[in-house]
């Protein structure tokens, strides 16, 4: 059978494993563009995951049997329509459905139709509207928290939680007139209601019939230890009990999960592929922060570290839209942990080029998976930083506590020059207003 992942980061790699687990050699995997780890299990080839056409030549010469799309940008530039309109498999989310990562106004406006608990929201299309619309005070006074977003993909730049009005005004300045993000995300801004809360990742499959829940995960978006520091792409993540627990698991799959996959069918677009529900835990129950139509990363880490189905045949029935009720979708009923080894500099300016040492002796811990992300081979044949995260420290255990002790103890063996981490990834429980 023939592979084709698309995409190059930790996420990928996690995805390019599990796919590979329990096969032998003749299940071939290819990966656009891939990283160094990538490398050592999966033939990397060198497409941009936003050239549709060249990947789906590429799909058709190699006889792809099934694709699996990682990152946003290409869902969201119809890379699964252009595919099936050749007749190849793929699993992900077609481009109607991408609007629910790739427009924040077209998921709030989804999620008000279907009666979908999310904050107030208004979208606008200038500084003035917004200003207008702050003097109101529908949002608070002067002194409260209000949320800006740009209506597009910004890379997680596009999201700005202003302790005030006077910092909303400037982050919708920087949105609008600023070009913080770029004129086409930034056309229309939404404000919003600023939740309090615990967040947490619900992701789910889905073949636009059936659905199937993955464990839930806790994200680490900023850069420093207590929550501190600008927003990434994500620090760390764990997967246990805690995260979600049983109560507001069955009001989230009420509220939420199924009038979601419900409102997407009645809207004409059943959703196929892996969905992805930003969930603010808050007093009054859960609320929908932003849907993603893809994996997380890091979520991804920590989560298929735990899956114990085979994942081939989990896409397969995602790629047809049918199936996936009769394929086993298991969890080991572990705690897992990713922590992320980040650059010099990220998220702002990361540097790249420094050599990685103690990759084999970090190999030999058991029980970890080393999930590599910004990472490319030199000339010289060592590994060397090419990103802002370059590794996903990742272990699955009987409790939370070892998975993260056995992270720990790996990333003890593993430096480079200003590699930083954050220490307390599954201590700090997110942030709390
Ligand atoms: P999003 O990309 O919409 O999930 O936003 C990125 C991050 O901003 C979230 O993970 C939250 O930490 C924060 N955020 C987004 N919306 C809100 C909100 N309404 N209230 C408080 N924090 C928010
Ligand atoms: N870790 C958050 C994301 O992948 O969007």
């Amino acid at each position: 059978m023939n592979l084709l992942v698309i995409g190059s980061g930790g996420r990928e790699h996690a995805l390019v494993w599990a796919l590979r687990k329990g096969h032998d050699a003749s299940l071939s995997i290819a990966c656009a563009q891939g990283n160094a780890g990538i490398a050592e299990i999966a033939e990397c080839v060198q497409i941009n995951p936003t050239d549709t056409g060249a990947l789906a030549e590429f799909a058709v010469e190699k006889r792809i049997d099934l694709t699996i799309v990682g990152p946003e940008a290409p869902l969201a530039l119809g890379l699964v329509d252009e595919f099936e309109r050749r007749g190849l498999l793929i699993a992900g989310a077609n481009q109607m459905a991408a609007r629910l990562e790739a427009s924040k106004a077209f998921a709030k406006d989804f999620m008000a139709r279907h009666n979908i608990p999310t904050a107030r929201y208004q979208i606008v299309s200038s500084p003035e509207e917004a200003q207008k619309i702050l003097n109101r005070g529908e949002f608070g006074t002067e002194n409260d928290p209000v949320v800006v977003k740009a209506d597009g993909l910004a890379a997680g730049k596009g999201v700005v939680v202003a302790r005030s009005r006077a910092e909303a005004e400037e982050a919708i300045n920087d949105l609008m007139v600023g070009g913080a993000v770029g004129a086409e995300a930034a056309r229309r801004v939404i404000i919003e209601e600023a939740l309090a809360g615990r967040e947490a990742s619900l992701l789910l499959f889905s073949d636009g019939r059936d659905y199937a829940l993955m464990p839930a995960a806790r994200d680490h978006k900023r850069i420093g230890e207590g929550d501190t520091g600008p927003n990434t792409g994500g620090m760390g993540a764990i997967t246990d009990a805690s995260v979600l627990d049983e109560e507001t698991l069955q009001q989230v799959v009420r509220e939420i999960v199924e009038p979601t996959l419900e409102g997407a069918r009645a809207d004409g677009f059943a959703f196929r592929g892996v969905l992805f529900i930003g969930l603010m835990l808050t007093e009054e129950g859960a609320r929908v922060l932003e849907y993603n139509v893809r994996f997380g990363d890091p979520e991804a880490q920590a989560i298929l570290v735990r899956l114990e189905s085979n994942l081939i045949e989990i896409m397969e029935s995602v790629a047809r839209g049918a199936g996936l009720d009769r394929t086993e979708v298991r969890w080991s009923d572990e705690s897992s942990a990713c922590v992320v080894l980040a650059a010099r500099g990220y998220p702002a300016r990361p540097e790249t080029g420094d050599s990685i040492t103690g990759l084999k002796r970090a190999a030999e811990i058991p029980g970890v998976q080393i999930f590599h992300a910004g990472t490319a081979r030199s000339a010289e044949g060592q590994t060397i930083t090419s990103g802002g995260r370059v590794l996903g420290i990742t272990s699955s255990a009987v409790d939370l506590d070892t998975a993260l002790r056995r992270c720990y103890d790996t990333i003890d063996c593993i430096s480079w020059n200003g590699m930083q981490y954050r220490r307390d990834i599954g201590r700090f429980g997110g942030r709390k207003k």
